[in-house]
């Protein structure tokens, strides 16, 4: 019968039986399905995997933190922090269009990582032990999106990884994706995954690039890290964190509005607070999360981010308005 445990123990025998004495790269985001992912197979092969942390400064406040000490401590991962900060501000610096700012944020992310990858890989060629596999946190679900939802309990493909060079080919392997969403918490859970991490909301690749409607610049990053982080803290506060599927907070870093705070005027950014409840994010509905602690998000934002002086609420369903607002 379906228990955490007897899944752990099955997977961990597959994902030993195929890796053998080979080493295995893991790219870690911090989300739920890469972190359960590289769990499992150092709980399989301990350190033949070496997990890359692309920090690319776009992650909302503690998230690189939660990375890099709570998931390391937890697990024992074998862990290769880049922090990258600066190089992809510097290839947003100037851009505005969403869609560019995927594009750049996408490209940046597989530069870092194939460098990260290569030192990696060349240094267990030194040692005499080939990386030969790549761990992908896939799901179910994906694997029936792109069509190969056979149903065989293989985790491992021979597809080409996507973006990297000819010359830096892995073997993927996808421990997860014969798992659900919730099963892979469970699996998460069993694993002594950090819970922050297991329960951790839906949050986009692009990350906080596409939460800032305009240029993103170090500067306004900062102001939407403290406002998301109020956000975030009185929505589980108030226990909302189950019935809100995810709740991006917005900077419209390109409106200003007249406000008065503290001593005087003020001539300030609006955010916006868009709190969804959702099945899968193809559609959504805008929550009506209650009133006082909307009052209390508002007031605390307001009182404690400075360059926020209006908090607004977005009321539309999905469709017509998708979840995010890039
Ligand atoms: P939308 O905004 O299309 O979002 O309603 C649906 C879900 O997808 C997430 N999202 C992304 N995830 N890269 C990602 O990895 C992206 O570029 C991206 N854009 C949106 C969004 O957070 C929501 O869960």
């Amino acid at each position: 019968d379906w228990t955490a445990h007897n899944v752990v123990e099955a997977l961990v025998e597959q994902v030993k039986e195929t890796v053998g004495d080979k080493r295995v790269l893991c790219a870690l985001s911090g989300g739920v399905d890469s972190s359960v992912a590289a769990a499992l197979v150092q709980r399989a092969v301990g350190d033949q995997l070496t997990c890359v942390f692309v920090d690319h400064g776009l992650l909302r406040s503690g998230e690189a933190e939660q990375v890099e000490k709570e998931f390391v401590a937890a697990t024992g991962v074998d862990l290769v922090v880049v922090d990258a900060r600066e190089q992809f501000l510097g290839a947003l610096a100037g851009v505005s269009d969403p869609e560019e700012k995927r594009k750049i944020i996408g490209r940046e992310f597989i530069r870092v990582f194939e460098q990260a990858a290569r030192d990696v890989v060349g240094s267990a060629e030194r040692d005499g032990h080939p990386v030969e596999f790549l761990v992908q946190g896939t799901l179910y679900p994906d694997v029936v999106e792109s069509g190969g939802g056979t149903g065989t309990a293989n985790i491992k493909s021979h597809h080409n990884v996507g973006g990297l060079p000819d010359d830096l080919q892995f073997t993927l392997i996808e421990p997860l994706r014969l798992l659900f969403k919730d099963e892979v918490r469970q699996v998460g859970l069993e694993l002594g995954v950090p819970e922050g991490i297991v329960w951790r909301q839906p949050f986009p690749g692009p990350g906080l690039g596409i939460r800032i409607v305009g240029e993103v610049t170090a500067e306004r990053l900062e102001i939407l890290r403290a406002a998301d982080q109020i956000a975030r803290h009185e929505l589980s506060a108030a226990g909302l964190d189950r019935e809100i599927w995810q709740c991006p907070v917005v900077l419209l870093a390109d409106v200003r509005s007249v406000g008065v705070q503290g001593d005087g005027r003020t001539y300030g950014h609006p955010v916006v607070l868009r709190p969804v409840s959702s099945e899968d994010a193809m559609t959504a509905d805008w929550t009506r999360v209650p009133y006082e602690v909307l009052a209390k998000i508002s007031t605390r934002i307001t009182n404690e981010v400075r360059e926020v002086n209006r908090v607004v609420l977005d009321v539309t369903s999905k469709p017509p308005g998708t979840i995010e607002w890039e």
